[in-house]
């Protein structure tokens, strides 16, 4: 029988573990888009891991397992990098076909844990005849916040079937996610996806996670009981706050006309071009840099800077891909002590090359 300074010990090191964040670390940011395969009735989907991690960028080794079918793992996560938060970010991602129903917990590296869990139950559309298509969540770079500073941001969604989306906090006893906290400085706006972050908290790294869900629009007016969504999808965010500076609360960047309008949607043919160009001015503080989250093989010129304002050009050509129909492009402005809000666009494949399962 163990003593109970054995049980002490134990306990102890279990707790370091715990906090130990050189350990386990949550990612700054991951969703999932989901794609319903139309040969096996929806049984199975395929799925697209994206997932913001802090540096060191992790490795991706084990996501697939070995003779896996239709897994493939990104192999760059150039041009998506950034330095703030500290110690700076990059993108990873993976691709794999997965049942409709599915938990997982994925290791990055030795470093970072996720909890996946989706349920995306195949419902055929009566009107359509098609499987539902569960809605697409836009990462945006990985959130930044100053103690003290009150700031919100809003979540870029879409559904392909126009549905009506709302997000929810995961909730633990639905093992939705493991060891999940809800902080009373975050709040959600569940219609429009809005988080707004009061601002008293002390500098830290806070967890978010979220389920993003669509209904059936009928399911909005009989409002009286809780409808059952068609599907739903994880999101997780970190919001890192800062230490207040001695200034307060500085103005946040503003992006300029120049940059395209929230949740602008770019309909593109195969071998069309998408040019983008995200500006934003700043009062006071320079801008240091302009993190972008987008597709694979993006094309981003450096930081090209004038007094009042910083310019990022964002390219990319629609050569046949394995890629969803969607694909959203995030971006947000950093200064040294502030965050812009996040702006995204979404892409639409028009008539996709994307390749069936399996092929490459
Ligand atoms: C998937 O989960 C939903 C909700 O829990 C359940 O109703 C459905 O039967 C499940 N489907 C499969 C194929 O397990
Ligand atoms: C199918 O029905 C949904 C509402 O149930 C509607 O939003 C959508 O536009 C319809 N699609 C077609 C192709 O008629
Ligand atoms: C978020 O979106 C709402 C509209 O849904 C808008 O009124 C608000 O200004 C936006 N907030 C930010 C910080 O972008
Ligand atoms: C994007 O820029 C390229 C090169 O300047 C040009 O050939 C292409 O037509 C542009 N695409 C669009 C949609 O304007
Ligand atoms: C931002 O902070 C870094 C490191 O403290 C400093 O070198 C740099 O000059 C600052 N940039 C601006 C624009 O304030």
């Amino acid at each position: 029988m163990l003593s109970s300074f054995t049980w002490v010990v134990l306990v102890q090191s279990l707790t370091l573990l715990q906090l130990d964040p050189a350990h386990s670390a949550p990612p700054l940011g991951a969703v999932v888009h989901v794609v319903p395969i139309e040969t096996n009735g929806g049984k199975t989907v395929r799925a697209h891991f994206m997932v913001a991690a802090a540096n060191p960028c992790p490795d991706l080794t084990g996501v697939c397992a070995e003779g896996e079918e239709d897994c493939k793992v990104h192999p760059t996560t150039t041009p998506f990098t950034g330095t703030k938060p500290g110690p700076g970010w990059c993108i990873r991602r993976w691709q794999k076909t997965i049942p409709s129903n599915y938990s997982a917990t994925f290791e990055l590296g030795s470093k970072v844990t996720w909890d996946v869990f989706i349920r995306t139950e195949a419902t055929v559309r009566a009107n359509t005849t098609k499987l539902n298509r569960p809605p697409y969540v836009a990462l945006p770079p990985p959130l930044r916040a100053t103690a003290g500073c009150p700031h919100r941001i809003n979540l870029s969604l879409l559904d392909l079937d126009k549905d009506p989306v709302r997000c929810r906090f995961a909730r633990a006893d639905q093992g939705e996610c493991h060891g999940c906290t809800q902080h009373s400085f975050i709040e959600l706006n569940e219609e429009k996806c809005m988080l707004s972050f009061s601002g008293e908290a002390s500098a830290g790294q806070y967890s978010v996670m979220l389920m993003v869900e669509d209904l059936l629009p009928q399911s909005k007016l009989s409002s009286n009981e809780d409808p059952k969504p068609l599907s739903s999808i994880p999101v997780y965010l970190s919001l890192t706050v800062e230490e207040a500076s001695s200034s307060g609360c500085s103005a946040e960047p503003v992006a300029t006309g120049q940059s395209p309008l929230r949740d602008t949607r770019l309909i593109i043919l195969p071998y069309e071009q998408v040019n983008l160009t995200a500006t934003f001015t700043s009062e006071l503080e320079s801008v240091v840099e302009i993190g972008v989250v987008g597709p694979p093989e993006l094309f981003m010129s450096g930081l090209m800077t004038t007094e009042t304002m910083s310019t990022k050009e964002v390219t990319w050509v629609c050569a046949p891909n394995t890629l969803p129909p969607i694909l959203p492009i995030c971006f947000s402005a950093n200064t040294n002590s502030s965050q812009s809000e996040p702006r995204c666009i979404w892409i639409h494949q028009r008539e996709t090359m994307t390749l069936p399962p399996g092929t490459s």
